[in-house]
């Protein structure tokens, strides 16, 4: 791995493990909130298999998921859209995208998600549809994401869902969300054990 993407995951990862540990305070809306590094590692190694160009990513935080994606992509004519509402968080990810070399790829879209998500789907009638989305925002409206974002994946597309399994307080729901995503009849869904728990979902003809 390229040395400044290392780095940066490594100060990132440091950040993460001293947040969950509670050892520093971190107010509610600074928190990183990050993916596991285990799950970065399988993010990265699905974006590799499928060779995936076209990323969505809804729930960018400081951007520890996003380099984990770039690093998989970068120099083959790809691109990441990330979503985040937070503009403290958005200016801290921007200055780890640059002190990873990874800016050129992404556009970070600034506002709440279902209206991105929503303006996205619109401009994308016509478009290249998405090959790898991950879904790591608020977990109260992740069915109207994926409705939302369904339409946007090509075929063989992959979604992956953060917090399927952990923390506990969204475990219900997520079971719901699970129940949701097998309704549709064109993809195929399964919950792994990794992580916090990812839904692992692939989109059919
Ligand atoms: C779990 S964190 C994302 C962590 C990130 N994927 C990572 O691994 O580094 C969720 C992020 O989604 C953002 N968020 C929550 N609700 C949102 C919404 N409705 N629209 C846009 N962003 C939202 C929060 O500000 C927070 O930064």
């Amino acid at each position: 791995m390229n040395a400044d993407i290392s780095k940066v995951l490594e100060r990132l990862e440091k950040q993460s493990e001293l947040e969950k540990s509670r050892k520093i305070y971190v107010s509610p809306e600074d928190k990183m909130l990050a993916i596991t590094k285990e799950t970065g590692e399988l993010l990265n190694m699905i974006l590799r298999l499928k060779k995936a160009k076209n990323v969505l990513e809804v729930g960018m935080s400081t951007g520890y998921s996003t380099i984990w994606c770039a690093e998989a992509i970068m120099g083959k004519q790809s691109r990441i859209i990330t979503i985040e509402q937070n503009t403290n968080k958005i200016a801290r990810a921007e200055k780890n995208f640059k002190d990873a070399n990874v800016s050129q790829i992404i556009t970070i879209k600034s506002g709440t998600a279902k209206k991105v998500l929503s303006e996205l789907n619109q401009k994308s009638k016509n478009k290249e549809l998405f090959d790898f989305v991950l879904i790591d925002a608020d977990k109260e409206n992740v069915i109207d994401y994926f409705d939302l974002i369904l339409p946007m994946t090509s075929v063989g597309g992959v979604i992956v869902t953060d917090n399927m399994l952990y923390p506990e307080k969204y475990k219900e729901h997520m079971k719901k969300y699970a129940e949701h995503i097998k309704k549709h009849q064109n993809v195929h869904s399964i919950t792994l054990p990794i992580g916090n728990g990812e839904e692992f979902t692939i989109k059919l003809e």
